[in-house]
């Protein structure tokens, strides 16, 4: 569907220090939009916020090669859809109906994963990194804003981090620590 790769990229250990205080953060002030800082999605690459649980929707494509339901941020049956791209690449998807992201280039119907929605990559406004896809659907009126209504965003499961992902984080630094 889209021509930008996917690359496993491994925390260097800075990113991991960089994560800590980030949470030491987010424990002071939780964001906005969110009740507390277990109900956030971040950028696995740098931490930024992108959405909150309580934006998770579930839109069903008849284009997944597979869905199921998950618990996600203590939000059970999540729908997550795997989507696979005509380079053959696979991304595991939940949708929000908001997300703090940045829409990259021009809006694209060709391969598309919703009908009768058009995407465009949706990238972490801090880092850049690709987090997911924003649909919206050909028909829709547009807001005040020249926004299209009804967009949601399909975001990547793995290019996320949650809250108790950086809990388990945090047991790697004190092995470091007692060497
Ligand atoms: C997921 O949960 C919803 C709501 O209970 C249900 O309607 C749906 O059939 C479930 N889907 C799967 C794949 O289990
Ligand atoms: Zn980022």
């Amino acid at each position: 569907m889209m021509d930008m790769l996917v690359n496993t990229f491994v925390l260097p250990q800075f990113l991991i220090m960089f994560v800590l205080s980030f949470a030491k953060i987010l424990q002071a002030h939780n964001a906005p939009g969110a009740e507390n800082e277990n109900d956030l999605l971040l950028c696995r690459q740098c931490g930024h916020q992108i959405t909150a649980a309580n934006n998770l929707i579930n839109v069903p494509s008849p284009l997944a090669v597979s869905y199921w339901n998950d618990t996600i941020l203590d939000t059970p049956e999540v729908l997550v859809q795997l989507f696979q791209n005509p380079h053959g690449n696979r991304f595991e998807v939940i949708v929000v109906d908001k997300a703090g992201v940045y829409n990259q280039g021009q809006a694209v119907y060709k391969d598309t994963w919703f009908p009768g929605h058009t995407w465009k990559i949706a990238i972490c406004p801090r880092c850049g990194h690709h987090m997911g896809w924003t649909f919206e659907a050909i028909d829709d009126d547009v807001d005040d804003t020249g926004k299209k209504k009804n967009a949601f965003i399909g975001l990547i499961l793995s290019h996320l981090l949650h809250k108790d992902y950086v809990d388990s984080l945090l047991i790697v630094p004190k092995a470091f620590k007692n060497r």
